[in-house]
């Protein structure tokens, strides 16, 4: 369409060219006949009218001819005090005869009660909007095609001055008709084409506005308008306020009303600020003061020829006097009040980082307030936000909502340190959910914030799109990518990947994944990290007892809430069997990374990992792994024997009154015993019985001093039994480990399962376990000269008798060898003894030689090999064969890779062995 208007627009202004020098001669003759006329004729007729003139100027027929025919003549001719401005012939080109004449007002050619005389025009404009119908500028214009000074609304006033005598008026022939102004934001779109061009200067923004705001035509409405270029907008609002009010993602005008009505709002205030009341414009002899509709002033002034406008807030205009169907606009690089009194709140930002979605649920929800700046108070804030996406559309509830927010400035490149590679830190933040009093009471929900080597992230999910944020006043705001949900519950909050599925699993048998609301919230300590594996005769005792296990999983539900950012905290507080809990921190200032807990229902102290904190709906899970159990939970080294296959043992030991007593008193004064227990097919297999005759022995070998348990837990160091054997310990993996008797033989054990009892006495360094091994230690293995090669000696004098055999075969070799030299031993004999050695036969030699007689008996024994025999036979006897490539291949081989594999007999390993 554009291409088609400008090819029309060429197309006419060739016409208009073509015609104007028809003009250009018709005036100089009409100039003449002027001229005569003004010497000769005036006299002649001393009372010309306006139609006078018009009817004497054939120029002016085709003007004449319709003002005759829509019946204007007398109406001309009453009139006084006015401008006639009459199109010449030229602007009527194409003029259709029958085109509806009631379409011709002949107001539209009239300045009422002002009379223009050129002369009065030079080197000025004016602005003519008093007594018209639109306004008008007229003024000094070169026009070098028609070679005339001045121009009205752009068209070059070709017969000037036209003066009747008889009437208070003034005529001026003008090249063309004269045409309604476009409206202004056409006029933007036409000057944009131009000074786009000359200047590199666009308009759109406003123009865009514009067309945002509905009725703006009413504001602009005999008004005097500033229009400043994109670069001025740029300057004087970022990119997120620019696509706010310009509603770059098309997303404000659907909103619903009030919504949409503050965007409304904000455009129209701010296009206030460009529109100055009256029609100013053209000459200013002495600088107005001009008030806009915001009732800020300015002083505005021209040049001398009123084609440049300044002000005290702009620059010389680029373009002045545009005129649009109902004022005048001026063409600024900058205006500097465009943003005069135009304040951003959160909401604006969000408009324009495309999350009006968000807004809108935020209304939707009654809490838009919080993203609003109320009464002059500006709240800090930090909002997170979810980049838009093409799914949006997902609702947020008011809780959702509110955890998107914190009540305080996050500013992530500034409040997280430096990290080195592969480190990464986490700060935990209150988010502004804090109503779920049912569940949290009043704390708030808690977020993390995570730095690592790739960037920011919130609950470890989410990644921050920049680390930079958006500020608008006090509030910050972050985007982020994916959808934040408020922690969900116990269950769905549990990273996979902690080994905590043994608890959950407890915890969901004893109904404690859901837990009642207790208007505090809840902490959790939760086993995890495989806990319950490192002791899985405990846990298989766990699982079979439900009070035992309720006994143990409720003294780690606490109620109230501990973070591990919380600095020295001493919380009284109670756990939900509803013993009273003391949980005592201090800030370890030499460990950043762990935090011990001090809880006085545990014997021992529990470590958490600083920020590992889990929240979920009804508070905090707090991951760790678990050492013993709660000093509430009565598990007995019988009851851990019992849960074994093997609690015979308990019989055999109550045989022995000393060793029960030792394992089963309740004596805190007394020392504490642990006990390895066989599995009972293995004590089977053994036949370890209770008629045994040394059994005590035996058992003395399976027990254990308290004061030794640690090592035997921990895989360390030596330990001691009970019958003064030392057992060494040999850790394979986390969960396998292996145990034999130090200095016995090589036989070991590997302990299948452990379990300790929670009987403590004043020796805290006492312990009394349960060890399951998969098979009895026997007494035998306390022999060590039972067995070969486990004694050097040994090993040493089998050694020497090898080497000895060896060097011995090597020199039977070397003899056979020299023999084997001699060609009168090449056949007969040799043929005979070596076709025997097939490859199964063991007697084969041991080393195959490379040297040339080798490869008769080669020959010959492939020879015999070759199935069928014929073509065997005939390279068999040619020793020239081509086959003969093949075989120092052999030759090249190692002793012990020429050794045969289907030899029956092994290459002794010569090395000593140890
Ligand atoms: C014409 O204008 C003059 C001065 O501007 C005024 O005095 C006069 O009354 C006007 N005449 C008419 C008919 O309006
Ligand atoms: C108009 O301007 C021109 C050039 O600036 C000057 O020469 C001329 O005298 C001016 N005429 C009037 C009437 O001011
Ligand atoms: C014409 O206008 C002039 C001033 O503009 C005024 O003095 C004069 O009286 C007017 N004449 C008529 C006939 O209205
Ligand atoms: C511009 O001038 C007007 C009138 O003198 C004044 O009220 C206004 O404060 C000035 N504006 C600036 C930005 O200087
Ligand atoms: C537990 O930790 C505290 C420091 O918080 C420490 O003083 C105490 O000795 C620790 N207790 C045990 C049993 O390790
Ligand atoms: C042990 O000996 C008693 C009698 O001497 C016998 O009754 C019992 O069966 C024996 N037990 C085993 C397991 O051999
Ligand atoms: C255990 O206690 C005994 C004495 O009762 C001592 O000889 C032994 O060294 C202790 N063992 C450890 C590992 O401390």
């Amino acid at each position: 369409m554009k291409y088609i208007t400008i090819l029309l627009f060429y197309i006419c202004s060739t016409i208009q060219l073509c015609l104007s020098r028809e003009i250009d001669t018709a005036l100089l003759s009409n100039e003449q006949v002027d001229e005569n006329k003004s010497t000769d004729e005036k006299p002649d007729f001393p009372f010309t009218t306006v139609i006078d003139i018009l009817s004497s100027n054939v120029q002016f027929s085709t003007f004449l001819r319709l003002v005759q025919r829509s019946g204007n003549i007398n109406h001309l001719n009453d009139l006084q005090n006015f401008t006639l401005f009459a199109p010449v012939n030229s602007a009527f080109v194409g003029y259709d005869e029958n085109i509806n004449i009631s379409a011709f007002d002949i107001n539209d050619y009239i300045f009422h009660n002002y009379m223009v005389h050129t002369e009065d025009l030079i080197n000025t404009t004016r602005i003519i909007s008093e007594g018209v119908k639109y306004p008008y500028v007229i003024g000094q214009s070169w026009d070098s095609m028609t070679k005339t000074r001045f121009k009205i609304n752009r068209i070059p006033i070709v017969e000037p001055d036209l003066t009747p005598n008889f009437q208070n008026a003034t005529v001026h022939g003008i090249l063309n008709n004269l045409k309604e102004p476009l409206s202004l934001s056409d006029v933007i779109t036409d000057e944009n084409y131009q000074l786009h061009d000359q200047l590199d200067l666009t308009f759109e923004n406003l123009k865009r506005l514009i067309g945002k705001i509905p009725e703006s035509d009413k504001l602009i409405d005999y008004n005097t308008v500033i229009i400043p270029s994109d670069d001025s907008f740029e300057r004087h609002l970022n990119s997120v306020e620019l696509k706010y009010l310009l509603d770059s993602y098309n997303n404000l005008d659907r909103m619903q009303r009030p919504v949409r009505q503050k965007w409304i709002n904000h455009m129209e205030s701010m296009y206030r600020n460009l529109i100055y009341k009256g029609i100013h414009g053209g000459s200013i002899i002495k600088s107005e003061i001009l008030t806009n509709l915001n009732n800020d002033s300015i002083s505005f002034g021209s040049n001398k020829q009123g084609t440049r406008h300044s002000s005290n807030i702009t620059t010389d205009s680029l373009v002045s006097n545009e005129i649009f169907n109902s004022g005048v606009a001026h063409f600024y690089e900058d205006m500097a009040i465009l943003t005069k009194d135009i304040a951003f709140d959160a909401e604006n930002y969000l408009h324009g980082l495309n999350c009006s979605g968000f807004v809108s649920e935020m209304y939707f929800r009654n809490i838009e307030s919080m993203i609003q700046n109320r009464d002059d108070t500006d709240e800090k804030m930090t909002i997170f936000v979810p980049e838009s996406n093409q799914n949006d559309g997902m609702g947020f509830t008011k809780s959702t909502l509110l955890y998107h927010f914190m009540n305080e400035q996050v500013w992530l490149e500034e409040d997280f340190p430096v990290l080195s590679r592969g480190e990464s830190f986490t700060k935990i933040f209150n988010s502004s959910f804090c109503s779920s009093v049912k569940k949290l009471g009043n704390n708030c929900q808690r977020v993390k914030i995570t730095k690592r080597g790739d960037g920011y992230w919130i609950n470890d999910k989410l990644k921050i799109t920049l680390s930079k944020p958006y500020i608008v006043g006090n509030k910050l705001i972050y985007t982020f990518s994916g959808d934040l949900t408020t922690p969900g519950d116990l269950i769905l909050s549990v990273p996979p990947f902690s080994h905590c599925s043994k608890s959950i699993s407890f915890l969901r048998q004893l109904n404690l994944l859901e837990l009642i609301p207790n208007h505090e919230g809840y902490t959790v300590l939760l086993p995890c990290f495989n806990s319950w594996g490192s002791i899985s005769l405990t846990m298989d005792l766990v699982e079979r007892d439900l009070s035992l296990m309720e006994e143990v999983m409720k003294n780690y539900i606490l109620n109230g809430l501990y973070y591990t950012d919380m600095d020295d905290v001493s919380l009284d507080t109670t756990n939900i069997l509803g013993n009273k809990v003391q949980l005592k921190t201090t800030d370890d200032q030499n460990d950043s990374k762990n935090i011990e807990l001090e809880l006085n229902t545990m014997f021992d102290n529990i470590t958490l990992v600083k920020t590992d904190d889990i929240f979920f709906n009804q508070g905090v899970l707090q991951p760790f792994q678990m050492m013993d159990l709660p000093k509430s939970v009565n598990i007995s080294i019988k009851q851990l024997i019992e849960v074994t296959d093997s609690s015979e043992i308990i019989t055999f030991l109550n045989k022995f009154e000393d060793l029960s007593h030792k394992l089963f008193h309740r004596s805190p004064e007394s020392d504490l015993y642990s006990i390895l227990i066989p599995t009972y097919s293995s004590l089977i297999f053994e036949d370890i019985n209770i008629n045994s005759t040394t059994l005590e022995k035996f058992l003395k070998l399976h027990i254990i001093k308290g004061n030794e348990t640690a090592g035997l837990i921990n895989c360390t160091g030596d330990i001691k039994t009970d019958l003064g054997q030392t057992l060494e310990c040999r850790k394979v993996s986390d969960t396998e480990s292996f145990l034999k008797i130090k200095g016995g033989s090589d036989n070991e054990v590997r302990i299948l399962k452990k379990g300790c009892s929670t009987t403590r006495n004043k020796d805290i360094n006492q312990r009394a376990c349960v060890f399951l091994i998969d098979r009895p230690l026997s007494l035998s293995w306390t022999n060590r000269y039972n067995y070969h090669f486990s004694f050097p000696l040994m090993a040493i004098a089998t050694g020497a008798v090898i080497g000895v055999l060896f060097v011995m075969s090597l020199f039977c070799c070397m003899v056979v060898l020299k023999v084997g030299k001699d060609p009168s031993h090449r056949h007969g004999e040799s043929n005979d003894e070596e076709q025997a050695r097939d490859e199964h036969d063991p007697r084969r030699p041991l080393l195959s030689v490379s040297s040339n007689n080798v490869r008769s008996y080669t020959n010959q024994h492939r020879m015999i090999r070759t199935p069928n025999g014929l073509n065997g036979a005939v390279t068999g006897s040619n020793e020239n064969s081509s086959n003969t490539s093949v075989i120092p291949k052999r030759s090249s081989k190692s002793a012990s890779q020429a050794y045969s594999t289907n030899s029956t007999a092994t290459p002794i390993n010569v090395s000593p062995r140890n």
